[in-house]
This record gives C-alpha cells, sequence and structure tokens, in this order.
C-alpha cells in the first residue's frame, strides 16, 4: 500500500499517520515533522526550508521534488508506506507519480482529511496556546495560520481533482473523535 493523506493544517494528519501507519504496519513518512527535524539540525534541506516554513509559505517545488525522490528510494519505503504533508501542489502530485512509475510503482489512495477553515483555526490555537513544548509550533500564531490556511485552499485543494479523477479519492469528514476516523479510513481501505 502506498498512501497519502491530504488535508489543510490541523485537519488531523500527522494524528491519522501515526495510528493509520501502526494499524497497517506501514513505514510512515511525515514531512512537516522531517522539515522541522532538518532546520533544528541546520541540514543543507533545513537551511533551504527554514524561510519559507517560518513564514507559512511553501518550501519550493524543486527542493521538495529533490528531497522526496531521494526519501522514496530508502530501503525502508520499498514495500509501502503512508505518507503526510507531500504532494500539496499539483507539481508535487504529477511529480509523485513519476517517481512512483519509474520504480515500477503506484499511489494506491489519497485519504482527504475534510474539516472546515474554523476547526482548522480551532485545533491550531488549542495546539499553540496548550503550553506544551514539545506541540507548540511557532507556525500557528494567528497570521501565519491564515497564510498556511490559504495555501492550502490555492495551492492543495485543486489536487484533490487530479486524485478525484484517477479514481483514488477517499473522502473522509474529519470532524470526528480521532478513533471515529481512523476505524472509519480502515474500513473503507480495506472494502
Ligand atoms: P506541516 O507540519 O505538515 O503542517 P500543516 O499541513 O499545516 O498541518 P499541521 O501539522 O498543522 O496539522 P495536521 O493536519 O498534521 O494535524 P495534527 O494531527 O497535527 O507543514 C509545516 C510547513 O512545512 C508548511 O507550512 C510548509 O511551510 C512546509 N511544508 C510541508 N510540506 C510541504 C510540501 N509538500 N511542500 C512545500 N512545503 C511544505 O492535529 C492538529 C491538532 O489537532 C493537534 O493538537 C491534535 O491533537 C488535534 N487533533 C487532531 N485530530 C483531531 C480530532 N479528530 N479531533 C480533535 N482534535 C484533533
Amino acid at each position: 500500500m502506498r498512501i497519502i493523506l491530504l488535508g489543510g493544517p490541523g485537519s488531523g494528519k500527522g494524528t491519522q499517520l501515526r495510528r493509520l501507519s501502526e494499524a497497517l504496519q506501514l513505514p510512515s513518512i511525515a514531512v512537516g515533522d522531517v522539515l522541522r527535524d532538518a532546520i533544528a539540525q541546520q541540514t543543507r534541506l533545513g537551511t533551504s526550508a527554514q524561510p519559507y516554513v517560518e513564514k507559512g509559505e511553501l518550501v519550493p517545488d524543486n527542493v521538495m521534488i529533490q528531497f522526496m525522490r531521494l526519501r522514496l528510494l530508502q530501503e525502508d519505503v520499498n514495500q509501502g508506506w503512508m505518507m503526510e504533508g507531500y504532494p500539496r501542489t499539483a507539481f508535487q502530485a504529477e511529480e509523485l507519480d513519476f517517481v512512483l512509475s519509474d520504480f515500477g510503482q503506484y499511489l494506491t489512495t489519497a485519504v482527504y482529511l475534510e474539516v472546515s477553515e474554523e476547526v482548522m483555526r480551532e485545533r491550531s490555537k488549542a495546539r499553540f496556546s496548550s503550553g506544551d513544548a514539545t506541540r507548540s509550533r511557532a507556525d500557528d500564531t494567528p497570521d501565519i495560520l491564515q497564510r498556511r490556511i490559504q495555501h492550502f485552499r490555492d495551492r492543495t485543494i485543486p489536487i484533490l481533482e487530479y486524485y478525484g479523477a484517477r479514481g483514488k479519492l477517499l473522502k473522509i469528514n474529519a470532524e470526528h473523535p480521532p478513533d471515529t476516523i481512523t476505524q472509519e479510513i480502515l474500513q473503507k481501505l480495506k472494502s
């Protein structure tokens, strides 16, 4: 299985990735976490991504595409994977298909975690003001969050059509409790 999780900020991509990858025994790739680790360690990827992530802008496609091509070549993911945070643009979606077809592979399903923008703001606000240093994120301030929501609306929403047209899109109402969402996705992936 090769599954991507799509959704806006706070839609629960990271939360569902952890639960589903464990349930399905799939290696997971959380692209936002990878970028934050790279920034903390000031690797080449991190220094390229930092100015964009800090402002809630999208890291340029060429940087992301180059990184993903290398990441998907690694041995731990050659039998399948689950990923969140990539693709986020039409160009990234097309490139992912090119990379997979180069490897003789294909994407199984694109799961879209649908929540309203109000819920995106509420959840991110709760995380930002939680006081928990391990969870709170510098890019959850209201103005940066608004920028992230805008990029989701302008750049990521259009790729839903790309996956819909290919019969790969699984739309989930992600305003329910995490457990309900996990169970619904698992049930639909199996059917
Ligand atoms: P990234 O870290 O991926 O941020 P994001 O997409 O904005 O998403 P979040 O991490 O805020 O939310 P999530 O959907 O994972 O929800 P979570 O499970 O955490 O990316 C950060 C930045 O990196 C981007 O802005 C960009 O700069 C860059 N970047 C990343 N990928 C890129 C790409 N492909 N191209 C270019 N740039 C890229 O949950 C959020 C909160 O809600 C948590 O507190 C959680 O406990 C709670 N919660 C989750 N589910 C539920 C539920 N069902 N009910 C109630 N609360 C819930």
